[in-house]
């Protein structure tokens, strides 16, 4: 085990070894090898940006979940490092955040000192049945070496089902906040505490909105206006599986207020709606810490339990979504979350879309689009893989529907894979799009962002030809820009 584990993390410095097989991410974090789910711990510290994350460090299966590790100095190039937090004496490390602990108000930083301390979900099956509860790590050297607090677990209601602590500090309570769920009550708990180790249960959200399966992975967050001299809003997000929407697994965000101790969802027009309307982002969260002004990013697990460990995918299985920049727009439809994916330092060659002539690019590429006039039946965009391959991207204003079509994309995968997945369309919004097309995914923000929409795929090539349609028959007038994107490996 120690050799197996030795030597990946010595390939692990080699960070362009390894990362080019077919339908290998280019411009999304995967693991070099082995299975990943869920983000854990995103956070900023020192000058690197964290990416912790549910691993198996011994397959491409779930199980023996552990907490790997990555880092990164723009969000976008990742350098994985050896696994952070490793399942011990029979605790899987399920998902769970990591806070900068400025200070030392747990005491497990050196005296005087900072350090990153990580509030995680130990998970233990045995004759005794199962627990979930809520453990510390903590970090003195920048993540590179955790050790487990003695005094675990510091928050324990003996239940098999209550997980995924997402904590942050409260600038205004000068204490530290957790958002923790009870999957099977469809709630979400907050507590505050002043050192990380005692807590003490301020309220409940819940159940509201979509209840249809566990609730997992929430996130609590302030989120600021895209427009200027607005107040910021709180967001709490929260994922669902199975029984979302498009299907399996999904997440669902509550736009409201926050008062210190209780989170109150509003009932203005749009303040409930999905984070990501594709089949595959789960258990997004933000980032912790983050320097001031930078808006909060949200990054997810480009995947759904449906179908995760089915994907085609070898020596490893499972990616994150690209991240994205929130900010919240306001007008005549409603309040609606903004996402902006961070893509733009990977941009390589550029060519100017003028006119619907189909083109050809290799994958990794990015498209911004915009569909003229108001056609009252379909616009979009065929990404064709060879003659009979495609995946259908598109605005149809009959049904006032934006939608992505995997059916024809490649592999099949499973039989909840072939799906045409669907938002709502807000006719006083903009038609624009964005894509970010990799080797295996095609992530679609529309309407000035307040839709997301991330599908895998699986071409049996990377070589896509663009072709512009609409349902009269006549080639729609679209404008644009096209960017190759530089592999992050
Ligand atoms: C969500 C989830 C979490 C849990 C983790 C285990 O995908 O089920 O609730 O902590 O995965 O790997």
């Amino acid at each position: 085990m120690s050799l197996v584990l030795g030597l990946s993390t010595l390939l692990a410095g080699a960070q362009s070894v390894g990362y080019d097989q077919p339908y290998r991410p280019q411009v999304h974090f995967s693991p070099r090898e082995h299975w990943t789910n869920d983000p854990n711990g995103l956070v900023y510290f020192r000058g690197e940006y964290h990416l912790f994350f549910q691993y198996n460090p011994f397959g491409d299966v779930w199980g023996h979940m552990s907490w790997g590790h990555a880092v990164s100095s723009d969000l976008l190039h990742w350098r994985e490092l050896p696994v952070a937090i490793p399942e011990k004496d029979g605790e899987m490390v399920f998902t769970g955040s990591v806070v900068v602990d400025h200070a030392n108000s747990s005491g497990l930083c050196t005296a005087g000192m900072e350090c990153m301390v990580a509030i995680y979900t130990g998970y233990r099956k045995d004759a005794k049945g199962t627990l979930q509860n809520q453990n510390l790590a903590y970090s003195r050297d920048n993540g590179r070496t955790w050790t487990r607090y003695e005094g675990n677990p510091v928050l324990d209601l003996h239940m098999s089902d209550f997980r995924d602590p997402s904590v942050f500090w409260d600038e205004k309570g000068k204490h530290w906040v957790m958002a923790v769920a009870l999957p099977l009550e469809h709630k979400v708990r907050l507590y505050r505490s002043p050192d990380l180790k005692q807590w003490t249960q301020m309220s409940e959200f819940g159940p509201m909105g979509d209840v249809a399966g566990d609730w997992e992975c929430p996130d609590l967050l302030r989120v600021p206006s895209g427009a200027k001299n607005r107040d910021d809003v709180w967001v709490m997000k929260v994922g669902l599986n199975p029984g979302a929407p498009q299907g399996g697994s999904g997440e669902q965000y509550f736009v409201g207020s926050f008062d210190g101790t209780r989170f109150t969802a509003s009932t203005q027009p749009g303040a409930h709606g999905w984070t990501n309307y594709g089949k595959d982002d789960y258990c997004a969260i933000s980032f912790n810490h983050l320097p001031a002004g930078q808006k909060p990013v949200l990054l997810g697990w480009m995947n759904n339990w449906q179908y995760a460990s089915k994907l085609p995918t070898s020596p490893w299985r499972g990616q994150m979504s690209v991240p994205r920049s929130l900010s919240y727009v306001k007008d005549g439809a409603g309040i609606a979350l903004r996402q902006e994916p961070v893509i733009a330092p990977l941009r390589g060659e550029h060519m100017a879309i003028a006119s619907s002539a189909e083109f050809t690019r290799d994958a990794p590429f990015e498209l911004d689009l915009k569909f003229d006039g108001h056609a009252d039946g379909i616009v979009g965009v065929r990404l064709y893989t060879d003659n009979e391959h495609f995946s259908e991207i598109g605005f149809d204003r009959k049904k006032d529907e934006f939608y992505i079509d995997r059916t024809h994309s490649g592999a099949t995968v499973a039989p909840e894979f072939p799906v045409r997945t669907v938002a709502q369309l807000h006719p006083e919004r903009l038609f624009d799009l964005r894509l970010i097309v990799d080797r295996s995914s095609v992530e679609a923000f529309a309407q000035d962002g307040t839709i997301a929409m991330t599908n895998l795929i699986f071409p049996g090539s990377t070589r896509t030809r663009m072709v512009f349609f609409s349902s009269s028959g006549q080639k729609p007038r679209v404008r644009g820009d096209a960017w190759a994107l530089r592999s992050i490996w």
